[in-house]
């Protein structure tokens, strides 16, 4: 689903990368990942968090994807030259990536899924696009935070089969990922790291 004006505001500001800036030295330090390795974005927004992944993970290829053009397009005018370049940016619903079967060691998503109608389908693609062994990087928000009564009036996002923490988790196995280690804060969200087993 699309960001709506409130939305936007939450994400396209300075304390958005601040904030994203301590997930990804959170991801680094629990994921223990070397560099050179092929990494994917889903729902990249407007590229701050591709800049932090590139800057922290030194990838050989980072590909960042998102169901907004426009949300590219401001990636494009966003991003530092030198680390556009370095990134490949397409549009794609995580539901139905472009890529092959096993294409990525990491996958990262901030704030995306529970933008997701259909997240069950979008983590099954995540575990798709995993090579075995893979890592999934995520960052979470419940409705209890962008649902409740107040901001349910300003944030726009889909209403029906959401999750909290518990629901994440019992859906995971099903989806072939394992969770590998948790940092949440209750009604509010989580950080993951999770793995597509061997
Ligand atoms: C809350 S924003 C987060 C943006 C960025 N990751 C950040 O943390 O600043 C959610 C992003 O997910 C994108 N998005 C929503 N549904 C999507 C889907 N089905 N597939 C891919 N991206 C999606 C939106 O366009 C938006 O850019």
């Amino acid at each position: 689903m699309k960001l709506n004006w409130g939305e936007r505001l939450a994400v396209n500001n300075p304390l958005r990368v601040v904030q994203q800036g301590f997930e990804v030295r959170w991801f680094k330090q629990r994921a223990r990942v070397p560099e050179g390795l092929r990494v994917l974005e889903i729902g990249c927004g407007r590229g701050a968090g591709a800049e932090l992944l590139l800057r922290e993970f030194r990838p050989r290829e980072l590909h960042a994807t998102d169901l907004d053009l426009e949300m590219l397009r401001r990636a494009e005018v966003y991003m530092d030259p030198a680390a556009l370049a370095r990134a490949t940016l397409t549009v794609a619903d995580a539901v139905r990536l472009p890529h092959r079967d096993e294409a990525f060691d990491v996958v990262f998503g901030f704030g995306v899924l529970h933008h997701i109608p259909d997240w069950r389908g979008a983590l099954r693609e995540v575990a798709r696009v995993l090579k075995p062994g893979g890592l999934y990087c995520l960052e979470e928000l419940y409705p209890s935070l962008y649902q409740n009564a107040l901001t349910k009036h300003f944030l726009l996002h889909p209403t029906e089969d959401r999750f909290h923490g518990t629901d994440l988790r019992g859906e995971l196995p099903r989806t072939g990922l394992r969770l590998r280690d948790t940092f949440e804060v209750p009604r509010i969200g989580l950080l993951a790291v999770c793995e597509r087993p061997r």
